[in-house]
Parts: C-alpha cells; structure tokens; sequence
C-alpha cells in the first residue's frame, strides 16, 4: 500500500452505531421517531423552539453518556502512529466521540450537541445542560435567543472553507458510517477524487455514491476499521 500524506476521514451516525447510537435512516433511526420537519429545519425553531430545545436536551443526555467504540479508537492509533501524516476528521456527527477517543483535527460539519449559539450575538457556549428558551446568553445577555449549535436542513455547513482545503489536498479519503445521501457532505467524496485522492468507503452495504469509491469495506467498522488501520501502519513499517 503506498504511503499517503494528506489523509481526510469523513464519518457519519455509522462510526458510533456500535456505542449504541442510533443512525438517523435505519428502521429504529432517529428519524423514523421525529419528522425532521419538526426539529431540524430552522422554521420548527422559530414555530416551536422550546420542543426543538427539549428535543436535542434529551439527545444530548443520551449522546453524552455513550462511548466511544474500536472504531474511534482505531482513528487514534492512526493519528498516532502513522508517522508524517496530516489526518482530519470531518465529520457529520454531533456526538463528541471522536473527542472521547483522543482524536484530534475533528471539524464538526454539522454542529455539535454540546454547544448552542446565541442568535443575537453569535456566540458559541460549550454544555451538556439544557439549553431552552430562558437561557440567558452569558455574552450578550439577551434571553431566549440560543439556539442548539446543530446545522438544520437548509442551514450552511461548518468549517467548509477547511473542509474544502482538505479535500483539494488529500490524497486518501475514507468514508466511514455513512449512507451519502445528504449533500453537501455526500459530495466530498466526487471533490477528493477528482483532486486525485485514493477514495475507500467503510460500510455495512453499497451506498448511493458508491461509484467515486475506489474500495468498498464492508462490515461494522468496529471491525473493518482496526484491521485497516493494522494494515496501514504495517505498510509504513515494512517501507522503513
Ligand atoms: N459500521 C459501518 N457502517 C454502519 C454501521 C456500522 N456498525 N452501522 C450503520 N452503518 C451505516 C449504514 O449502513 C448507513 O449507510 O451508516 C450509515 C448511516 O446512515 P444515516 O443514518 O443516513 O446517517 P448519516 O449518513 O450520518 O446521515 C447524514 O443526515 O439527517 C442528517 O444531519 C444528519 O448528519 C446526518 C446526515
């Protein structure tokens, strides 16, 4: 396996499925629970912002008490010891496990669930408490204006100045987790290749944009990945 330099993980609800978090469209997936009409467009925020509120403080107490699995662990061990190599995380999780397992360089695409954004002022707090309509912002002090720092459907997505500069420069890119069927993130995958990165997908079964991928890896990934990640570091070591 050739040595690769500029090394972009894309993750989705899949990577943390086997810390016992549901994805978002499999049949017990968040969104066979709650429209996401109802919680996650920025119109249910303005028509009912307090079940939108207690919608992500519920998520939040659940997403706070998982764990991450091997496959998070695995992006460690890879950051760690494959030796001379930019590696970034973007992911569309809003879970901190990547943070838990000791990954570094994680942009959060689409926000996170332990953070909120005052509406008026634009900052950004860090909690795992509620957040509703009496939160008072601790910069500006306005109340009721805080919003769960989640990208709603027909928001913009975070960071994507970053994500648009990783993807020029990787030259391999793993997608892992997801079923590629939101866009912009789903497109990554067509921008790192026509770049002229290497591009595998890990996941349970073929997705939709299985044709920009150069390998598909099927399987979870708390299992496809460690075995992965072994494979690229013997790679560098036999090299050395
Ligand atoms: N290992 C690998 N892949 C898995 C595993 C696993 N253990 N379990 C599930 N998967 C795969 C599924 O096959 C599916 O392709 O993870 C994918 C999960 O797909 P979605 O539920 O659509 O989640 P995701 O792709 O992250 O959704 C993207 O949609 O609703 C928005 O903002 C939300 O960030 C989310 C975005």
């Amino acid at each position: 396996m050739e040595k690769f330099n500029n090394i972009l993980i894309l993750t989705g609800a899949g990577i943390s499925a086997e810390s016992g978090l549901a994805t978002f469209r499999a049949a017990n997936g968040l969104w066979n629970n709650h429209k996401v009409e109802d919680v996650a467009t920025i119109e249910a925020f303005q028509r009912n912002p307090q079940y939108v509120h207690e919608f992500y403080n519920d998520l939040k107490k659940e997403l706070q008490k998982a764990k991450p699995n091997p496959a998070h662990l695995a992006i460690t061990r890879l950051q760690n010891e494959y030796k001379d190599a930019n590696i970034n995380i973007v992911t569309q999780n809003v879970d901190t496990l990547h943070e838990k397992a000791g990954n570094h360089n994680v942009w959060h695409v689409h926000g996170q669930i332990n953070q909120a954004v005052c509406l008026n002022c634009g900052h950004i707090i860090e909690t795992f408490a509620d957040v509703d309509t009496e939160t008072i912002c601790p910069n500006c002090q306005v109340q009721g204006m805080m919003k769960p720092n989640i990208v709603f459907f027909g928001e913009n997505l975070l960071y994507m100045d970053k994500v648009d500069n990783l993807l020029r420069d990787c030259d391999l890119f793993l997608s892992i987790g997801t079923s590629g069927v939101v866009f912009p993130a789903a497109a990554f995958v067509q921008t790192a290749k026509y770049h002229g990165a290497k591009t595998f997908e890990f996941n349970l079964e073929m997705t939709s944009n299985n044709y920009y991928f150069d390998r598909h890896i099927f399987g979870p990934a708390g299992t496809t990945l460690p075995a992965f990640v072994d494979e690229m570091i013997n790679s560098i070591k036999t090299a050395d």
